[in-house]
């Protein structure tokens, strides 16, 4: 086998990707490269130099495709960025470095994060993360940068007091209560609710937004629904039948549906809901992921034959037999983009994780 590195596997994924949507890919490479630094020259036989979990191999990468109702879609990176020596608080550093070389070149708005950046910080981080970032490519346009914070980092029983005070210093506190109010089992605040990213656009455009999303452990679609129902202008039968089909299960008992709430620039209360379906738990395989993602593509009018073509510029292993690839599906509904993202994982590190 080709030693290759881990910049060589996802750049050449990334490449593909961008044929796909028809972008030029001389950008998002070049991000990505940046983004990985010296850990993209690692050998992909060596394992992970942190095990990231923003993919379930721990790869520090996770690729969408966001279908959009009124433009193209787009492609987008989640990631991790990693410290010379990586750890929560050093990775967090690097990603801090890293836009503020990009704030140079394309020009960041940064001042919310500014505003919050404090909240998010501790000597001794909870969980997972600290801080990840996205990467979102539109054909023509300069590409965005977003940021998610972990409100756990207190552990889960300080994330409703974290949330409450970034929403309250980007003068957003009234939202608060909206959102939480019944979006929240009673009861289940911390422990089968928990508040799991708060993330901000980092642009200035009327389009920019907070987002903040709830992992619900042990659901079932309508308490989903009922989260959705929050928001104004939100069917919540919509997501309710969206998590069925994509999951068909009575209760979410593997992995946890996710939803997030939308607040656009100059709104004062939650005006777009997302939830996104952890698929590769509720599925034998990729194949039937991909056979119940493509319904829900045509029922919303998107193109179905997208999706194969960005699974072949990832993948060329066989769809049947382990199930991961397609890692999530999302529905969007409200301002500023409705649409369906679908979470390709690049599974730099599947054969390592096959071994255990
Ligand atoms: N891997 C993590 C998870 O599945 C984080 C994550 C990556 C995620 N992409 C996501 C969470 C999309 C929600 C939606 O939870």
């Amino acid at each position: 086998m080709q030693d290759l590195s881990v910049f060589d596997h996802l750049g050449g994924q990334l490449r593909r990707l961008c044929d796909v949507v028809g972008m030029d890919p001389s950008t998002p490479v070049e991000l990505l490269s940046e983004l990985l630094g010296e850990h993209g020259r690692r050998s992909m036989q060596e394992p992970p130099a942190w095990p990231s979990d923003v993919a379930d191999d721990h790869t520090p990468v996770e690729f969408s495709i966001a279908y959009n109702e009124s433009e193209p879609p787009a492609l987008r990176i989640l990631a991790e960025a990693f410290g010379s020596t990586p750890g929560v608080r050093a990775n967090a550093l690097a990603t801090y470095e890293f836009l503020r070389r990009q704030s140079e070149r394309h020009g960041l708005a940064t001042s919310r994060l500014e505003a919050i950046r404090d909240l998010f910080e501790a000597d001794d981080p909870q969980g997972d993360f600290v801080l990840w970032l996205s990467l979102v490519f539109r054909t023509g346009r300069a590409p965005e940068f977003k940021v998610y914070f972990n409100p756990e980092l207190r552990g889960p029983a300080g994330a409703a007091d974290v949330v409450r005070r970034a929403l309250d210093r980007l003068g957003l506190g009234p939202a608060y209560e909206r959102m939480l109010s019944q979006a929240i089992r009673p009861a289940e605040l911390g422990r089968r609710d928990r508040l799991t990213f708060f993330a901000l656009d980092l642009h200035d455009g009327p389009q920019a937004r907070v987002k903040l999303y709830i992992s619900h452990h042990d659901a079932r679609a309508e308490d989903v629904a009922r989260a959705a129902a929050v928001v104004p202008g939100v069917d919540p039968e919509l997501v309710a039948a969206f998590c069925a089909e994509a999951g068909r299960a009575e209760r979410f008992s593997g992995r946890p549906l996710v939803g997030s709430y939308t607040i656009t620039q100059g709104a004062d209360r939650p005006n777009g809901y997302s939830v996104y379906v952890p698929i590769r738990s509720y599925v034998t395989d990729d194949r039937e992921a991909r056979e119940r993602v493509l319904p829900l593509l045509e029922r919303y009018r998107f193109d179905p034959a997208l999706l194969d073509e960005a699974i072949a510029a990832v993948t060329s292993r066989p769809l049947d037999g382990d199930a991961g690839l397609i890692a999530h599906v999302s529905l969007r509904l409200g301002p500023p983009r409705p649409g369906m993202t679908v979470y390709l994982s690049s599974e730099a590190y599947r054969g390592a994780s096959l071994v255990h």
